[in-house]
């Protein structure tokens, strides 16, 4: 099992996301002799997991069922134990696109935080991109790069435990793009300029507040970067339901009446999607700029 290659078996060592139904998912450490309780009673490591396929629909000790799922970014977002304020995978799909990451990109990233978006930049820049990512908090620091070795893509990524407005990225001039998600990201745009290549790329910062944006952009704008342009990502979903219409009466002279038509009934039933009144969420601003050759 490793977060950028899918393996078909589960094995001892491996990750793996329990989906125990109703959209509620916890990932496990598979081992040898574990088990691991569900409401549904214990999962047993060696007798129900190991040598199994990704997929697998696995009976619990009290009768119930879970299925056992091979681990992705998008479900360790949801799983994933929360040091920090994460990004969700809405933010996550546009700063993907909009720093226009791909197999073999170079992605800066400061903070590191609960590693949600750092594991996602990996599976898009893998196998032969890498990622710089930058946390002050030394603990953090430690418990990303220890998650990055389990999950087995340690070696796509190097992590650094340094302010980064202070020092940096710890490279000049690799960069193609560069991703920003702490409180003062201004005081880190001269550093993002310096790690990108000369040739240009593009660099987004992450800010829930305008006055964050603000600063961000005037300092993006100083630093000679060009295409400002800040979004906000809502999710709108709309809800399929069923409803029921009366069928009009167009009274006795009506052509269906003229023709005698089939006794019509009173009603139709349709589906229809209604549309949320308000979209809950604000996650934060998302600032994109390009930086041009130099
Ligand atoms: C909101 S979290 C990042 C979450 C991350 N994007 C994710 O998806 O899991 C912000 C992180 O930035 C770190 N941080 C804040 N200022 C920093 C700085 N100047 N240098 C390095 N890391 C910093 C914090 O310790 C925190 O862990």
């Amino acid at each position: 099992m490793s977060f950028v290659d899918y393996s078909d078996v589960i094995q001892d060592g491996d990750v793996a996301v329990v989906y125990l139904g109703h959209d509620s998912m916890t990932h496990i450490k598979v081992r040898h002799g574990a088990q691991t309780q569900t409401r549904y009673g214990a999962i047993r490591h060696s007798a129900d997991l190991i040598g199994q396929r990704y997929g697998s629909k696995v009976t619990c000790t009290k009768g119930g069922w879970v299925y056992v799922l091979h681990p992705t970014p998008e479900l360790w977002t949801v799983t994933l134990p929360h040091r920090t304020q994460i990004l969700y995978t809405t933010d996550i799909a546009a700063i993907t696109m909009l720093l226009e990451l791909k197999p073999g990109s170079v992605v800066c990233e400061s903070g590191t935080g609960s590693g949600s978006l750092s594991h996602a930049i990996l599976r898009t820049v893998a196998p032969t991109g890498h990622l710089h990512t930058v946390e002050f908090h030394q603990q953090r620091a430690e418990t990303a790069a220890e998650e990055f070795r389990e999950h087995r893509v340690d070696h796509l990524v190097t992590v650094r435990n340094q302010d980064v407005c202070k020092e940096g990225f710890g490279v000049t001039g690799v960069a193609d793009a560069v991703f920003l998600d702490i409180p003062s990201p201004w005081e880190a745009v001269g550093h993002a300029k310096a790690a990108m290549k000369r040739h240009g790329g593009r660099v987004c910062s992450f800010s829930p507040c305008i006055e964050q944006v603000q600063k961000t952009c005037q300092a993006l704008a100083e630093h000679g970067f060009q295409e400002v342009t800040t979004v906000e990502v809502l999710l709108r979903s709309h809800d399929v339901r069923s409803v029921s219409l009366p069928l009009p009466d167009f009274g006795q002279d009506s052509p269906a009446r003229e023709k005698e038509a089939p006794p019509r009934q009173a009603a139709v039933g349709l589906k229809t999607t209604t549309l949320p009144r308000e979209i809950p969420g604000h996650t934060g601003y998302l600032t994109f700029a390009t930086k041009p050759r130099t």
